[in-house]
């Protein structure tokens, strides 16, 4: 009998590979078929865990016509080069965050998957998340009224260990950084939910990894074009890492998320359904707070069947590449001002625009 369930194959089986096959494995409408990766001990032990197939490069593993979707999970800066190749193979792609350096970079992707006419997705699954869903919904349909405020305070901790696995996770040049690597999910369901932003004002250090010459330490002030105003606050320096928390505040209303639950939910005009969103989500599922690790695998799996949905109906993914061009945007403006030491306007006029280098 054939399996009519989507097949997908993992190009990288570092940290984040695990939780992409457990959320295939559980899923009724993908599959796992392989996985490539250039570092034999590392495919040799994934391909035993998860009982799949096993390439050597990308090449061979776009020679697998099983493989329908290609997850990019490899280093931050060698997303778009990947892309370009398995596009041109005619794969659909579900990319890791953040997308690529540059702006440029998304836009010749995102061409690239047009002109082969193949879906592709980006794998924030932050914004699949119940509250968020809520948010978004109460913000549409006005119950928030004016936004005034939204903010994210995510105050992780990573332990030296983590910077010192890889040398990609210590170059700046290679998207490290608490910015563009761990912040990007919450400036981007910022951005889902309030944005776009017009000008932002940062100050980046490292207050605690010594060695480690990228920063841990994000704080900037935001202005929204609506006019809302907003705070970031992210780092990876603070033991022993607590939830993060996404804050909306409305003239009519205020909701917060803490990890992944809904902390707050208060409308001047309260309703019934209120009492079932206050209960949205669980204290007990952890969102990285305390190290890379410590997550589970419900929300890629929401990602991965959006991508089956996308394909089979011809649509774009709910989190499409295009969704996720200004959330890089923003990041980049942070890194300018941070650099700069003076506040940066959006939309950057350079989309070649990278990583500034920063003094630590
Ligand atoms: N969504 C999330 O919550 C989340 C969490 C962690 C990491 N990530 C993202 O996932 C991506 C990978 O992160 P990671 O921590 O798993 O990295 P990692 O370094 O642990 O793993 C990357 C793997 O890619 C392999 N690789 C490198 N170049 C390759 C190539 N050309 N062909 C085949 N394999 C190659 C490496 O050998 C390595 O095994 C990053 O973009 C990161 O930002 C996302």
């Amino acid at each position: 009998m054939t399996d009519s369930r989507i097949g997908f194959g993992l190009l990288g089986t570092g940290l984040i590979a695990p939780f992409h096959a457990r959320a295939l494995q559980a899923s009724s409408r993908a599959r796992l078929v392989g996985a490539a990766d250039l570092d034999k001990g590392r495919l040799q032990k994934f391909t035993t865990e998860f009982r799949c197939r096993g390439y050597s490069s990308l090449e061979a593993m776009l020679a697998d016509p099983e493989v329908r979707v290609v997850n990019v999970l490899t280093p931050n800066h060698l997303h778009h080069d990947a892309v370009i190749q398995a596009a041109a193979a005619g794969r659909h792609l579900l990319i890791e965050k953040p997308p690529a350096m540059s702006l440029r970079e998304v836009d010749a992707m995102a061409q690239a998957c047009q002109a082969a006419n193949v879906r592709v997705g980006v794998v924030l699954q932050c914004r699949t998340r119940k509250p968020v869903q809520a948010i978004r919904q109460a913000i549409d349909s006005g119950r928030f009224g004016r936004i005034l405020q939204a903010d994210t305070f995510m105050k992780w901790f990573r332990a030296a260990d983590y910077y010192r696995m890889d040398a990609w996770r210590m170059s700046q040049k290679s998207g490290a950084g608490v910015t563009i690597q761990q912040a990007f999910h919450y400036i981007d369901l910022l951005h889902f939910l309030a944005g776009p932003v017009k000008r932002v004002h940062a100050q980046m250090r490292n207050l605690s990894h010594p060695g480690v010459k990228i920063e841990d330490t994000l704080l900037s002030f935001v202005e929204y074009e609506s006019g809302a105003l907003g705070v970031v606050e992210a780092s990876t320096a603070h033991w022993p890492g607590t939830d993060v928390r996404i804050e909306i505040n409305g003239e009519n209303g205020t909701a917060i998320m803490v990890g992944e639950r809904m902390d707050t939910w208060h409308f001047r005009d309260d309703r019934p359904e209120d009492a079932a969103i206050r209960l949205y989500g669980s204290a007990a599922v952890a969102t990285g707070a305390t190290g890379a690790a410590d997550l589970g695998f419900h929300d890629h799996q929401a990602v991965i069947e959006d991508m089956v949905d996308a394909i089979e109906r011809n649509r774009e993914p709910v989190i499409s590449l295009r969704s996720v061009r200004h959330t890089l945007e923003w990041a980049l403006a942070m890194y300018k001002s941070a650099a700069q030491h003076a506040p940066v306007q959006l939309p950057l006029d350079d989309a070649d625009c990278v990583l500034e280098q920063l003094a630590t």
